[in-house]
């Protein structure tokens, strides 16, 4: 989404009123997913061995590959942890149930051990990469999401739309692509429990959305619609996931090369070969369920590598 800078109606601007604080106000699935969520944690500093991990197996290609990998891994997850907590914001100011607002509050903890995971195998292999370069950091650096959660005039349900049941989505799939590739056992445990998070934060997306809906004015479900289009189009088609999708640099093609070594090793990575039927799947599933379950209707994406989707 475009990081735009000009002036908007933000709530923060917005006299601050906590009371009532009503917290009876229930969703009944996404209290299950809160319960589900304070029963599954886990802490990123033991639930893998650090120091039995060996990297004697590893080649040096291997190490700087895994460390390219986790640390870009760790960049996309921090970005939920930079975002999240302006949609608590949101979610209170527009007074929504209990179980959203105190559900949300867990998701974003879970992205928390995320980014840590990621870094801290990044740090294994050889040390985390603090930034992106230059030329792929429009692919990796934001959302976009913090200014519209603040932004009056953007219904909250259109940011949930395009970062929870869209962007997390897709990412859902493919990792879920990728741990069937993967043998290393650290590695795949740690697919394994970030998966197990993620199902959950995408659940909780379509919940939500099927709540509010309803609620919804005509012009609102147009915005939804577009800011879905945005996310897919502007972050997701432009590599924010896969590096493959991103524009051609020196950058985006390291990625590449990266991902190819780890994946013929079977050390968490994929390919374009096999990532784009995956991609192309789960974007025809989205537009789908949108169509089914919301009766909004997604355009056809293009994508020089994909063709039309
Ligand atoms: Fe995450
Ligand atoms: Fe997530």
């Amino acid at each position: 989404m475009s990081v735009a800078n000009e002036t908007f109606n933000s709530i923060l601007a917005q006299p601050e009123s906590c009371f009532p604080l009503e917290l009876g106000k229930r969703n009944r699935n996404i209290g299950k997913l809160l319960r589900a969520s304070l029963t599954a944690q886990w802490n990123p500093a033991t639930i893998i061995d650090w120091d039995g991990l060996d990297l004697k197996p590893f080649t040096d290609e291997q190490r700087q590959a895994l460390r390219v990998r986790w640390s870009r891994r760790a960049w996309g997850e921090y970005g939920a942890i930079a975002e999240s907590p302006a949609l608590q914001i949101r979610f209170c100011h527009d007074r929504l149930d209990a179980d959203t607002r105190l559900y949300f509050a867990v998701r974003t903890q879970e992205e928390s051990r995320h980014a840590e995971i990621s870094y801290r195998l990044a740090e294994k292999f050889g040390g985390y990469i603090d930034a992106p370069a230059e030329e792929y950091l429009g692919s990796v650096s934001t959302h976009g999401i913090r200014r519209l959660a603040l932004d009056v005039d953007v219904p909250v349900e259109s940011t949930i739309a395009a970062l929870v049941c869209s962007a997390e989505q897709v990412i859902l799939e493919n990792f879920m692509h990728v741990l069937k590739l993967t043998t290393q056992p650290d590695i795949r445990r740690v697919y394994q429990l970030i998966l197990r998070d993620e199902a959950r934060h995408c659940a909780f997306g379509w919940y939500f959305m099927a709540g509010r809906l309803p609620l919804l004015t005509p012009a609102q479900r147009g915005q939804v619609r577009d800011a879905v289009v945005t996310m897919i189009e502007k972050v997701e088609l432009n590599g924010y996931q896969l590096a493959w999708l991103a524009p051609d640099s020196n950058a985006s093609r390291d990625q590449i090369e990266g991902d190819r070594i780890l994946w013929q090793a079977g050390l968490g990575a994929s390919v374009e070969e096999l990532e784009k039927p995956v991609l192309i799947s789960s974007l025809r599933a989205i537009r789908d369920r949108m169509k089914r379950e919301w009766d909004i209707q997604l355009p056809v994406f293009h994508h020089p590598k994909t063709g039309q989707i």
